[in-house]
């Protein structure tokens, strides 16, 4: 990497930067700034080296916990993870305050999709392709979370995959740089204005491990990191993060926790990230498997060096960098460097009681019921329809008597795996509930739970499971992917039906009724024979809370569905990596032997990203544009209609690719470069106006660097990736 050599001709090329780049602070905030950089000078000149190495340490929460108490009263230990009952956490409150300097302490969970009430899982809220409903969430979450006593969470999770196999996708927004960049920026906003400070993660490429074996290493050009993988991490700091946690994985061949190109020169230099950037759990210390490292003072100093300011777990910093600085192998202005980051964020989340006023907003309690809705809300626009031939979904008077099938609809389970523990469950409506309370009056719902448990991996009954099938005239068979399957360290090589699902699946596809199948699952799944045999198919995910209930709405058809895939689904496991935005190649795919593809399968996927059904119809038509040219410094403004032509109330989401079609370097295919969610009533038609600038069809070289390249390009506006209504503009010299 040669980020290093290219400072000055960054400098010219930032300001062309798309619109989500770090923003220059207004006045105000450039008043608090020096005055939080006075304040931290001042507090760092007052620090002892074991003090400042304290505010480098960051321990996970270990029973018995009086030393880690005594720790933080000597200034040892300035920051805890995993801290959630609250006399616990005014206990280590207190420690702080009885210490020599007082500095307050960073507490930080896993709050991701939950504290108490369970929202759908992260890769769901990309699905409604609706930030603002991501940034309710995240506040919700914030609120019920900071009220507890912490102040910080590690989310969001934004690293981009095109690899489903991986199965930390769960947490993230799936496979696109510009949804992903969207969604980056409302989950920091809504977590911030709920009270807690981001810790955006995970930096960077861990989502692009190769075979999707989680923690293995990444192979990245520097041009693909740029236009693909940093967006996201663009739009957390423009929009406020604190800070970021660096990734597990190699890039190239180099821990990025060891990686000083990527810490220090990327993200904080050229990027200009001002906040703290956090090893994962016991990163440093992992130094040594990779092999950079002889030990653990290797490794702590490689780290530091990198630019790794907080070491979460592994306790490194702790353990060696005081002999470190006497031995004169660690320098102790790197140190100083990442205390002053450490203090600066601490007193920008307003912790310290001389912080700058007006540096945080707090948020007031928010009712479990508020909570709720906007779970409920999330889960609703989430759930992604597949297929619905014949119309077999909503559920009607005329669908007849309706066989429920499976154990995954009597499960509460939500899935909060990061969600802390000690907490009392909130209520949770099972699926049958929820929609026996749905169905129309005097209409027949059925059911059998067929499987021992809800991810089927047994049967409990299958044969009660076929002859309540075959009594019904409509199947709705719920199933849902192992629930083991989902986050960290759960990397899959087969992507279909987990247990006994598939044979069931099988024995009510052959009754010829039609059927529905429900699955919830953590990421896209492989289901080729499935979805042809079925006539609908409903993606739910683990929606959490209020997604049973959202659920029975949607199958019931008191909501129509409008969520639409934010990652690729795959025909079989052997098309992976796989995602709509590919390089267009030397022999573009078209199905024929000698061209891109396969021999075996076909080269498209199951189901384009951006692609979901509603229970209406919409069409696109008089695609038009301000002008058929714009120079690299200007804009164009895009526009369409939008008709609801079915009989019912729908919600759609119109999106914008773009293609270059002639360039120094190969474009891809499409690239999402706008997307708005719209409702409509039937019969009605909306103009969708988009603004294209030239800035946004960017691209980096192979240093980084964004070149806006003159030229011809596609557009395409529909409903998914696929779409076909198409115009052409041109960039000028
Ligand atoms: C490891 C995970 O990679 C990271 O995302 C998480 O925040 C930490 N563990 C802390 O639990």
């Amino acid at each position: 990497m040669r980020f290093r050599l290219i400072p000055l001709i960054f400098l010219v090329c930032f300001s062309s930067l798309p619109a989500n780049a770090t923003p220059q602070p207004n006045p105000a905030a450039r008043t608090a700034e020096a005055e939080i950089t006075a304040k931290v000078q001042a507090l760092l000149a007052r620090m002892t080296l074991s003090e400042k190495i304290g505010q480098l340490n960051f321990p996970s929460l270990a029973f018995p916990f009086e030393a880690q108490l005594a720790e933080v009263r000597q200034g040892r230990v300035g920051n805890m993870l995993n801290v959630v009952n609250p006399d616990h956490l005014k206990a280590f409150k207190e420690a702080a305050a009885a210490s020599r300097l007082k500095v307050p302490m960073l507490f930080a969970i896993d709050a991701i999709h939950a504290f108490r009430i369970t929202f759908p899982v992260p890769i769901a809220w990309a699905a409604t392709w609706n930030p603002p409903l991501a940034e309710r969430a995240a506040e919700a979450i914030a609120t019920e979370t900071a009220q507890n006593g912490i102040n910080l969470t590690f989310a969001p999770m934004i690293d981009i995959s095109r690899d489903p196999r991986w199965g930390r996708v769960i947490e993230g927004a799936g496979e696109d740089p510009f949804l992903g960049a969207a969604f980056a920026a409302a989950r920091v906003k809504g977590y911030r204005a709920g009270g807690l400070a981001t810790s955006a993660k995970h930096f960077v490429g861990y989502g692009a491990p190769e075979g999707g074996r989680d923690y293995n290493g990444a192979q990245i050009s520097d041009a693909e990191l740029f236009d693909r993988y940093l967006p996201p991490f663009q739009a957390a700091i423009a929009a406020g993060s604190e800070t970021i946690m660096a990734s597990f994985n190699t890039v190239n061949g180099v821990p990025v926790t060891a990686n000083r190109p990527l810490i220090t020169d990327v993200l904080k230099e050229r990027l200009g990230f001002p906040g703290l950037v956090m090893s994962d759990f016991v990163a440093i210390t992992e130094l040594i498997n990779h092999g950079v490292a002889d030990d653990l003072a290797d490794a702590a100093r490689k780290a530091l060096h990198a630019g790794i300011d907080l070491d979460m777990a592994s306790g490194a910093y702790a353990r060696t960098l005081e002999a470190g600085v006497a031995d004169g192998r660690v320098a102790t202005a790197e140190i100083d460097a990442a205390v002053r980051r450490v203090l600066a964020v601490k007193y920008r989340m307003g912790l310290f009681p001389d912080s700058p006023v007006g540096v945080r907003t707090r948020a007031s309690p928010m009712a479990e019921s508020d909570v709720r809705t906007r779970a409920r809300e999330v889960a609703r626009e989430s759930f992604v329809l597949l297929k619905n031939d014949g119309a077999a979904l909503p559920i009607a008077p005329q669908s007849g008597t309706v066989a429920l099938i499976g154990a995954a609809a009597l499960s509460t389970n939500d899935h909060s795996w990061y969600g802390p523990a000690g907490l009392t469950k909130p209520a949770t409506e099972t699926l049958r509930a929820a929609l026996e309370a749905r169905v129309g009056s005097g209409q027949k719902l059925l059911f059998a739970e067929a499987f021992a448990d809800p991810c089927g991996l047994s049967f409990k009954n299958k044969d009660e499971a076929i002859a309540t099938a075959k009594a019904a005239d409509l199947i709705v068979l719920a199933l849902s992917e192992d629930c083991t399957f989902s986050g960290e360290g759960t990397s899959r090589v087969d992507l279909g039906l987990s247990g006994v699902q598939g044979e069931l699946f099988d024995a009510l596809a052959e009754l010829g009724k039609p059927l529905v199948l429900v699955i919830e699952t953590g990421r896209p799944l492989a289901i080729e024979e499935v979805a042809a045999k079925a006539s609908a198919v409903l993606i739910a995910w683990h929606p959490g809370t209020e997604g049973r209930t959202a659920l029975a709405e949607i199958l019931a058809g008191a909501i129509a569905p409008s969520g639409k895939l934010p990652m690729t689904f795959p025909r079989s496991v052997g098309q992976i990596p796989i995602a709509y935005n590919d390089l267009p190649t030397s022999r573009p795919a078209k199905g024929d032997r000698y061209t891109t593809g396969y021999i075996d399968e076909p080269w498209t996927p199951l189901y384009p990203f951006g692609h979901g059904l509603s229970y209406t119809t919409f069409a696109y038509s008089g695609l038009g544009l301000s002008a058929p040219d714009m120079t690299r410094n200007g804009r164009i403004e895009v526009r369409v209609d939008v008709t609801n032509t079915g009989s019912r109330a729908g919600q759609e989401v119109v999106q914008l690719y773009t293609r270059q079609l002639v360039a120094e370097r190969s474009r891809p295919v499409r690239e999402l470069k706008g997307f708005e969610k719209i409702s409509l009533a039937p019969g009605t038609r909306r103009t969708v106006r988009f603004w294209l600038n030239a800035r946004d069809l960017a691209y980096h070289d192979d240093e980084g660097r964004p070149v806006i390249e003159p030229g011809t390009f596609r557009l395409f506006v529909g409903g998914s990736s696929a779409a076909e209504l198409a115009g052409s503009f041109e960039i000028t010299e």
